[in-house]
C-alpha cells in the first residue's frame, strides 16, 4: 500500500472516530488509489466532491463509478470532472461492478439514507454531503446501519474548517469567557442565496426537510461544536410569508414566464452555461427545472423561522434565519460567566462599505481556487475590561476557506492532530439534524419537543 493511501485510510476512520466511534483497520481493496464512487452528480457532486478531488488529488484516489438518476447530467458530469470511469443510473449495479472502498453521497437530501444504508451494506466506507438525512425515522436507521456495519460513515461539514468559525472555538477552549450561559445566533440569507432555495427541490419539505434541516444543519452543527454540549430541548415557530404562495404573480419558469419585466427575482438561466450544461438541457429525463418560480404554489417549507434551544450542558440558544435579507450575513453573542464574544460576517454597515451581493454569492459558491483574502473581527470583551478585537483572515470563497480546509484535512494531512476537533461523525450529523426536526415538530405541535425522544441517542453535557 502506498504511503498516501495509507494516509488517507487513516484520515477516514480519524474523522469517524470524531463521533467517538472506536477506531478499528479498515478493509480496502488491493489496488494502489483509493478507489472512489459518486452518487449526485449534481452542482456540489461535480464540483466539490468531483472536479476538486481529480484535479488535486488524482495520486491518491481515482474514481470508478458516478452515478445519478438523471443520464444527460450524468454523462456532462463525467466530462466536466474529467473522470475517466464507466456510469450508471443504478447504484448498486454500480457498487457491485466497481468495488469502491468510498461512496460520496452528494443526491438531493431526502434520498441520502438510501445510499448512506446500501453504501454500508455492500461493505463501502461513506460520506455523505450535510444534512445526514431529513427526518428522525431516516436518521434512526442510518445509526443502526452504521452500528451494524464494520465500515464508517463521515458527514462532510465544512463551516467548522473556516478560519474564523476556528477563532471563536479556540477562544472557547481556552476558556476566556468562563462557563457558557446563552447564545444568540441569527442567520441572514440574501434574495439571491435565499431565493435560489425557493427555486428547486429545497422549497419542497418532502425533498429537503425544510431549511431547518437543509441549511441550519451548518449552524446547529456549528453551536453544537462551539457550545461543546448537545441539545436537549428545542421549541420554535415558523412560517411561509414571502416566497411561494404569496408572491404578487407566478409563471411556468423564469425562462419563460410572462412577468420577467415585473419580477425582482427574474434570473436568466440561458446566460449561465454551466447551468444550461448541468441542469436545463437535461430536464426532459427528470422534470428537475433549476429557475423554477419561486413563487409556485407548492413550496410549503418555512422562510421564517426562531427557534430557542436548550442544551445538556444548560446553555440557552436563541436562533433565527431570515431567508429575503437585502444582505447576506450572520451575527453571534456569546454570553459566558467571565464575559461576552461577539463576532459576525459580511454585515455591511459595520465594514462601511457597499457590496454587491449578486457577484458575493456567485464567489461564496465558486471552487475556483483563487482566494481573496480578507479580515473579520471577532471581539472579546471580559467583565469589568476593555473590550479587545481579534482580526482573523480568511478566504472569501468556499464557504469562507472551509471547503479547502476539509478536503486538505483528509487527504492530505490526516495524521496531524486537529486541536480543535472539527472533524465530524455520524453522531454530530445526527444532533445537528435533530434540532431542526425538532424545531419543524415544535411549529406543527406548538410544545416543546425532547431531542431524545426523536431517536434513540441520548443528549449528552459534554460533546467531548
Ligand atoms: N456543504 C455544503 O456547503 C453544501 C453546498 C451545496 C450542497 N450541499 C449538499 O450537496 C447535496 C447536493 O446538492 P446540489 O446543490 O448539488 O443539488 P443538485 O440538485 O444540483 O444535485 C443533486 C443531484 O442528485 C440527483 N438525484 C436526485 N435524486 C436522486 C436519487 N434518488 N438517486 C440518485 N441521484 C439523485 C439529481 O439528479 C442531481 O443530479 C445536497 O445534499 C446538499 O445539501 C452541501
Amino acid at each position: 500500500m502506498t504511503n498516501s493511501r495509507r494516509r488517507f485510510i487513516s484520515s477516514i476512520s480519524m474523522l469517524a472516530a470524531s463521533s467517538a466511534m472506536p477506531l478499528h483497520a479498515f478493509n480496502f481493496g488491493k489496488s494502489e488509489k483509493l478507489k472512489v464512487t459518486l452518487v449526485g452528480t449534481g452542482v456540489r457532486g461535480t464540483s466539490f466532491w468531483g472536479k476538486r478531488l481529480v484535479d488535486q488529488y488524482s495520486d491518491i484516489l481515482e474514481f470508478v463509478g458516478l452515478c445519478d438518476i438523471n443520464p444527460g447530467r450524468l454523462a456532462y458530469a463525467k466530462e466536466y470532472i474529467g473522470a475517466k470511469c464507466p456510469t450508471f443510473t443504478d447504484f448498486e449495479k454500480m457498487v457491485n461492478k466497481t468495488k469502491p472502498d468510498l461512496v460520496i453521497v452528494t443526491t438531493k437530501d431526502s434520498t441520502h439514507h438510501e445510499y448512506i444504508i446500501k453504501g454500508l451494506e455492500m461493505g463501502c466506507d461513506v460520506l455523505t454531503e450535510k444534512p445526514l438525512t431529513t427526518d428522525e425515522s431516516k436518521c434512526q436507521a442510518i445509526l443502526e446501519a452504521e452500528r451494524k456495519s464494520d465500515k464508517k460513515l463521515i458527514v462532510g461539514f465544512n463551516y467548522r474548517w473556516s478560519p474564523y468559525a476556528t477563532k471563536v472555538k479556540e477562544l472557547l477552549m481556552n476558556n476566556a469567557i468562563g462557563k457558557l450561559v446563552s447564545v444568540d445566533f441569527h442567520w441572514y440569507l440574501n434574495t439571491y442565496h435565499g431565493a435560489s432555495y425557493f427555486r428547486r427541490w429545497h422549497g419542497e419539505m418532502e425533498s429537503g426537510g425544510s431549511l431547518w434541516v437543509h441549511k441550519s444543519t451548518h449552524h446547529f452543527d456549528l453551536l453544537n461544536w462551539w457550545i461543546d454540549s448537545e441539545p436537549s430541548e428545542v421549541f420554535a415557530y415558523g412560517d411561509l410569508e414571502f416566497y411561494g404562495k404569496n408572491g404578487p404573480f407566478r409563471g411556468d419558469k423564469c425562462r419563460t414566464c410572462e412577468h420577467k419585466p415585473d419580477c425582482k427575482f427574474h434570473w436568466d438561466i440561458t446566460k449561465d452555461e454551466r447551468m444550461m450544461n448541468l441542469y436545463a438541457n437535461h430536464e426532459e429525463h427528470d422534470g428537475y427545472i433549476r429557475d423554477n418560480c419561486l413563487f409556485r404554489n407548492d413550496i410549503d417549507i418555512y422562510d421564517k423561522m426562531s427557534a430557542q434551544v436548550k442544551y445538556a450542558n444548560n446553555t440557552v440558544l436563541n436562533y433565527s434565519l431570515t431567508t429575503y435579507s437585502p444582505y447576506e450575513g450572520w451575527r453571534m453573542g456569546i454570553n459566558g460567566t467571565e464575559g461576552r464574544i461577539e463576532a459576525w460576517q459580511d454585515i455591511p454597515y459595520f465594514k462601511n462599505e457597499s457590496i454587491d451581493e449578486a457577484e458575493k454569492h456567485a464567489k461564496e459558491m465558486a471552487q475556483t481556487g483563487k482566494d481573496e483574502l480578507t479580515y473579520e473581527p471577532v471581539i472579546l470583551h471580559k467583565l469589568w475590561n476593555k473590550h479587545e478585537t481579534i482580526q482573523v483572515g480568511l478566504e472569501k470563497s468556499g464557504h469562507g476557506g472551509g471547503d479547502k480546509r476539509l478536503h486538505d484535512k483528509i487527504f492530505k494531512s490526516p495524521e496531524t492532530q486537529d486541536e480543535y476537533g472539527r472533524t465530524a461523525g455520524v453522531r454530530d450529523g445526527a444532533m445537528s439534524i435533530l434540532i431542526g426536526i425538532g424545531a419543524r415538530k415544535s411549529i406543527e405541535s406548538g410544545k416543546p419537543i425532547k431531542i431524545g425522544d426523536l431517536t434513540d441517542l441520548e443528549p449528552k453535557v459534554s460533546r467531548t
